[in-house]
């Protein structure tokens, strides 16, 4: 099929990509320039694995171009694709300006014939108004829209395009049921044929359900730190119901990126304006946000009464691995926490040094986990990338001023954190301090339980 995609982001490239990896002949369009010039140049703009080899052969096959022009982008194209941004009015609500927009320029070099699907995520109705702004801009009605609403996971966006669980097609028409069938035909997935309005819906209250997980597993693991219970065993055997299930079990510093902030203060006020308040999502936002704080707490009461003068080294800047999107990163707040409290950060990330540079102007960013550790008084590891998994432990305490570390992702293990006598907190587990302790008899002194699993 030729198949034209608007938006070039992180969901607009990779389902570009990924169409074309599966045969079909793909145009993207953006209105970034300088985004459409790397990415004829073969440089992709964003981190996502595997995502530079599949654009590089699909260009050399001939089945995928970049483009700003989007009379040429929609020339050849049986099926559109809208996959520009949907970001946060002040109020929370969704800010539509980018897909009208899009859909008053579709209107004007549509054919008749073609299908227009929304990948954005979009509160219920909006499908109904692109397909008022096309017709106006356009004056006919000869064309079908859709809702596909799009699941990937940045990190693992590939596989969860080409191998997705499930394609939803929001349809009001027996056109749009057919093209959509025919664009997904080689992915074997489960398909769920519905109206336009289910569809729209169905992206948030997936989302708002995993935000839920988040933060419902944060506020147990905040009573396991009073009762002295383990977070990690308790996740595990809540997980191992078949009912729970495991993942979005890991208690943190709370979630963050492009969708669930964003998605559930969506939500919120879409279920406002159609008369009905939600009382789980604002919870799910207000623990999430408080989170975040307790983290920084937990460094405060390290240092009484102030981190003035303190330097605090941030491992991990993108919300989560395997990207270097920082939209909403916990990071983000954290360092704003901390220069507000006089302390100076220095920051590390393996990937997404350049875009924090954007977002954290105050923050040093080093090339290296080691540069930024040098001389701190604290470290907070809050993205649990595998290069800080991998730490040696001796060495991170040798390059520290103070041995002391807040791990927003539970990434080490306290005992093993004792054992190398730092002052180590996480989340929902007892914390340890072993600066005063050394020796092989350690554990003998331990303040901590192990509660692990077997
Ligand atoms: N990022 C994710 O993980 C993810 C996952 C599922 C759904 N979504 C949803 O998908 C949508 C896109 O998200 P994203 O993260 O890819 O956004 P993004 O900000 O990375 O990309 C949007 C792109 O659209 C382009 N654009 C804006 N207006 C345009 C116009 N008039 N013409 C051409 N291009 C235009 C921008 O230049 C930008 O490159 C959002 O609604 C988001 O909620 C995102």
């Amino acid at each position: 099929m030729n198949v034209c995609v608007i938006g070039t982001g992180y969901v607009g490239l990779v389902t570009g990509v990924c169409f074309s990896s599966l045969g079909h002949h793909v145009i993207c369009v953006d209105q970034d320039h300088h985004k459409v010039q790397s990415l004829q140049d073969g440089v992709v703009p964003i981190y996502e694995p595997g995502l530079k080899e599949r654009l590089d052969q699909n260009r050399n096959e001939q089945r995928l171009s970049f483009t700003t022009d989007m009379k040429r982008g929609m020339a050849q194209a049986e099926v559109i694709i809208i996959a520009v941004g949907t970001p946060a009015n002040k109020d929370g609500s969704a800010d539509l300006s980018f897909i009208k927009r899009v859909s008053l320029d579709i209107g004007h070099y549509l054919t008749p014939g073609v299908t227009v699907v929304t990948k954005s995520t979009v509160p219920i109705g909006t499908n109904r108004k692109i397909k008022q702004w096309i017709a106006f801009s356009c004056g006919h009605q000869q064309f079908s829209v859709a809702s596909c609403p799009e699941f990937l996971r940045e990190g693992n966006a590939i596989k969860d395009t080409l191998e997705m669980e499930r394609a939803v097609f929001g349809v009001e028409d027996a056109v749009a049921e057919t093209v959509l069938r025919q664009l997904h035909e080689p992915i074997p997935t489960t398909i769920v044929v519905t109206s336009i309005e289910t569809a729209e819906a169905s992206k948030y209250a997936a989302n708002a359900f995993l935000a839920t997980k988040i933060s419902f597993i944060n506020e147990v693991a905040n009573v396991c730190e009073n009762v002295g219970a383990d977070i990690e065993a308790l996740a595990t055997i809540m997980g191992l119901d078949h009912r729970i299930g495991p993942s979005y079990l890991q208690a943190g510093v709370g979630y963050g990126g492009s969708c669930f902030p964003k998605d559930t203060q969506a939500f919120i006020r879409v279920a406002q304006q159609a008369g009905y308040d939600l009382q789980i999502v604002p919870a799910v936002e207000k623990v999430n946000k408080e989170q975040r704080q307790r983290l920084f707490n937990k460094l405060k009461s390290v240092y009484p009464p102030s981190l003035a003068g303190k330097r605090v080294a941030v491992l991990g800047l993108a919300f989560k691995p395997n990207t270097d999107d920082m939209r909403a990163a916990p990071s983000i707040d954290l360092v704003e926490a901390l220069h507000h409290a006089g302390a100076t950060t220095v920051g590390y990330d393996p990937v997404a040094q350049s875009q924090a540079e954007r977002v954290l102007p105050n923050l040093v960013r080093t090339s290296s986990w080691q540069e930024a550790v040098k001389s701190a008084d604290a470290v907070f590891l809050l993205t649990d990338w595998p290069e800080f998994k991998a730490i040696n432990l001796n060495e991170l305490k040798s390059l520290m001023n103070e041995p002391i570390v807040i791990d927003g992702r539970n990434l080490f293990k306290p005992e093993e954190m004792l054992k190398y006598g730092f002052y180590y907190d996480s989340i929902g587990r007892t914390k340890v301090d072993g600066r005063s302790l050394s020796g092989a008899n350690v554990f003998s002194k331990a303040l901590y339980t192990q509660t692990g699993t077997k």
